[in-house]
């Protein structure tokens, strides 16, 4: 199959939405907390980021969709547009459960450029999802709450899983169909927009900015104080493949993290451990 054919097109589309699952956020059946964990689970730092970042994707998503001719792929855009307000929903109904404050009430605009806003988006979910992945683990090993917690996440991370599986599909398409598909151009592209949503990561590690873009790298810190890189980075691999088992092997999957954090683990093999650790300071 070559890339940016209509047979890769039918492919990536087709696997997002005949993986759709129906379910309510509405219905969910969330686990009595006794008091400790309900106050654990309020301080936690990332509720307010995480339901922006899921409203403006769902909003933004679906208003790009509507500018797309191919039927297929508007279907397919529009379905991950539904698929992320869907999020947005869930995390409105858990934090209404449990009384974690938020705003749920916030305003957003999608941009003119929805097309670059799609590409933005697209690649710091990829980044975001690659340590989520290893950040759902971490929390769910550390025995904070009860598992069904994560019988309900679960799904939600593999729906992210097919939305960054889509994503680098679609890119790949779109740049063979423009004449940008030759590997170094996508490679130099790559780098590029995988840099901006880097500094987003680096800085909030720097700042210990723990409710920003990059709580779900951060964000496992609360889990885990004495986590450490090789640790974090060693399950964000781990789990990523984990994730991406169960697509057609003929789609490309978003590599290039899994790629870095293995060379990153080779380095840190050569250093003394304490120096390996993660510091939120
Ligand atoms: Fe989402
Ligand atoms: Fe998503």
């Amino acid at each position: 199959m070559r890339l940016g054919s209509p047979a890769h097109r039918d492919l990536f589309c087709r696997s997002l939405l005949e993986t759709h699952q129906s379910y309510d956020p509405a219905t969910f059946a969330w686990p009595e907390l006794d008091e400790e964990t309900l106050h654990f689970l309020r301080s936690l730092p990332f509720w307010q980021e995480a339901l922006a970042t899921e409203k403006r994707a769902g909003i933004m998503a679906q208003a790009f969709a509507q500018e797309i001719d191919d039927p297929l792929v508007r279907e397919a855009v529009a379905l991950q547009g539904a698929e992320e307000s869907r999020h947005e929903r869930l995390l409105a109904c858990l934090t209404r459960h449990y009384e974690i404050p938020v705003n749920l009430d916030l305003a957003y605009h999608p941009p003119a450029d929805l097309h670059q806003a799609f590409i933005d988006f697209g690649f710091s979910e990829c980044l975001d999802s690659f340590f989520a992945f290893g950040f759902f683990r971490i929390a769910q090993r550390s025995g904070f709450f009860p598992e069904v917690l994560f019988t309900l996440f679960d799904p939600i991370i593999d729906e992210e899983a097919r939305h960054i599986v889509f994503f680098v599909n679609w890119l790949a398409y779109e740049q063979e169909r423009h004449g940008r598909g030759w590997p170094l151009y996508r490679g130099v592209n790559t780098l590029w927009n995988y840099g901006k949503a880097l500094r987003h990561l680096v800085g909030a590690f720097q700042g210990a900015d723990t409710a920003g873009t990059g709580f779900t790298a951060t964000g496992a810190l609360v889990f885990a104080p004495d986590l450490t890189l090789r640790g974090f980075l060693t399950t964000c691999v781990q789990e990523n493949a984990y994730r991406m088992r169960a697509f057609a092997p003929e789609l490309l999957q978003p590599r290039l993290l899994s790629q870095i954090s293995q060379m990153v683990l080779r380095v840190l093999q050569w250093l003394p451990r304490e120096q390996a650790q993660i510091s939120p300071a």
